[in-house]
């Protein structure tokens, strides 16, 4: 590659959105670029020209290693979208200007699919104006909502977190040998796709009963069914936890945390802020039963901890940042790099790349036939989904008994 190169991280962070960073870093200094650039929170970043020299701060492969390490996007981050292009040609033309001034081949842009937006806006304007730069997507999203990929990475180390906490939220729910159950609701995120609720299914096992019920936004929520069901569990149990999607929605389409009076911020990409449904049912069930009630909400926790990050999700998204360079190295433009599994027992996956557009803008919902027929349980097809996506963990570097990261100043 004769010129250089710019990449950015978008969307909400995970745990291994700097593991794809790496991975590009590591495949353009294999590839001799001169400048590798870091957006500095995204396009929006970019549009003021707000760069980094990523090499200043990755100087060698300990710092690539402490990288995969560091929560949170370490460029910084943004929910931006790009303008339509008709009647936005002047932000197009600057946008160029600026990538023809800084010597930019190649575009990089890890994120979802609100991020890939950007990818496919700017490889369209190439191609409709002759330029000759290129535009690859690196997929990213604890969300798991990309279509095309098997799956994305930063799902599985969010998995792992939601599973394993939940795991000590029920030992610790199950202490209390009381005549009267606690009942614990906790909210995971996952907007409009129950992809991270349903890794509550992981915590079932030999030694923990699991969730009671795991509730996906894909399915209508029945307020008078989950209350029967809940006082049914309070009064059969002595300890009683529920795992709930932040985007649960009534079938009138109202989402359960507004019944709370939240949800009033709208980000740029038109989203509302989900939060608060733990607590709108906690004392909702309070108020009905006397129980004593707690809400949990893993908010950002589930997406920034690395220090329990899924190995196999570091790999994979270290290897979507490596192959987007490559790919782009070998002409590819205008596309996303997808994690493609192979048929079979065995997990074996294999690195594709896909047509941005059938990408861009596109949620993939928990298939139904993976949810059960009462809409309250995860079945055993999302079991062998999820199960090899967590195996494996990377020690944190631990300094005065905490983990190190590496930051941007
Ligand atoms: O898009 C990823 C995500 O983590 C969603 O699951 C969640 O609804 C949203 O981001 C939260 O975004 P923010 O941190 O901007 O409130």
């Amino acid at each position: 590659m004769k010129g250089n190169i710019i990449v950015g991280q978008s969307g909400g962070p995970t745990a291994v959105i700097n593991s794809s960073l790496a991975g590009v870093f590591s495949a353009a200094k294999e590839l001799g670029v001169n400048k590798i650039y870091g957006m500095v929170h995204g396009i929006q970043g970019f549009l003021n020209e707000s760069f980094c020299d990523i090499s200043e701060y990755v100087k060698d492969k300990g710092d690539v290693e402490l990288l995969k390490r560091t929560p949170s996007a370490f460029l910084g981050s943004c929910r931006y979208k790009l303008p339509k292009i008709e009647g936005n040609e002047a932000t197009y033309d600057k946008m160029f200007e600026i990538m023809e001034k800084y010597d930019i081949e190649c575009l990089f842009y890890i994120g979802g699919n609100d991020s890939m937006d950007t990818i496919k806006m700017l490889s369209d304007y190439a191609a409709a104006k002759g330029k000759s730069q290129r535009f690859v997507g690196v997929p990213k999203t604890i969300d798991n909502d990309l279509p095309i990929t098997d799956h994305c990475p930063g799902y599985a180390s969010a998995a792992k977190y939601i599973a394993t906490s939940l795991k000590e939220i029920i030992r610790d729910n199950e202490s209390f040998g009381v005549e009267k159950p606690t009942v614990t609701v906790v909210e995971i995120m996952g907007r409009h796709a129950g992809w991270l609720t349903a890794a509550a299914a992981l915590a079932k096992g030999e030694d923990c009963h699991g969730a009671d019920m795991i509730c996906l936004p894909e399915v209508d929520f029945d307020m008078e069914k989950f209350m029967e069901r809940v006082k049914y569990l309070a009064a059969t149990k002595h300890s009683v936890v529920l795992a709930v999607s932040e985007g649960v929605k009534l079938a009138d389409g109202r989402f359960v945390c507004e019944l709370g009076g939240g949800a009033d911020f709208v980000d740029a990409f038109g989203h509302k802020q989900l939060s608060g449904c733990a607590v709108v049912l906690a004392n909702k069930i309070a108020a009905e039963t006397g129980l004593k009630t707690r809400a949990i909400e893993f908010s950002t926790l589930q997406r920034a901890a690395t220090h329990i990050a899924s190995l196999t999700d570091i790999n994979e998204a270290f290897e979507c940042g490596y192959r987007a360079v490559m790919a782009a190295e070998a002409g590819k433009t205008g596309m996303m790099i997808t994690i493609d599994r192979a048929e079979g027992d065995a997990y074996q996956i294999s690195y594709g790349i896909y047509d941005i557009h059938q990408i861009a803008n596109v949620e993939r919902p928990v298939p139904a036939e993976w949810i059960t027929e009462d809409g309250t349980q995860i079945g055993q097809g999302y079991l062998d989904y999820a199960r090899p996506m967590i195996l494996g963990e990377l020690q944190p570097m631990m300094v005065d008994g905490l983990p190190r990261h590496l930051v941007r100043k």
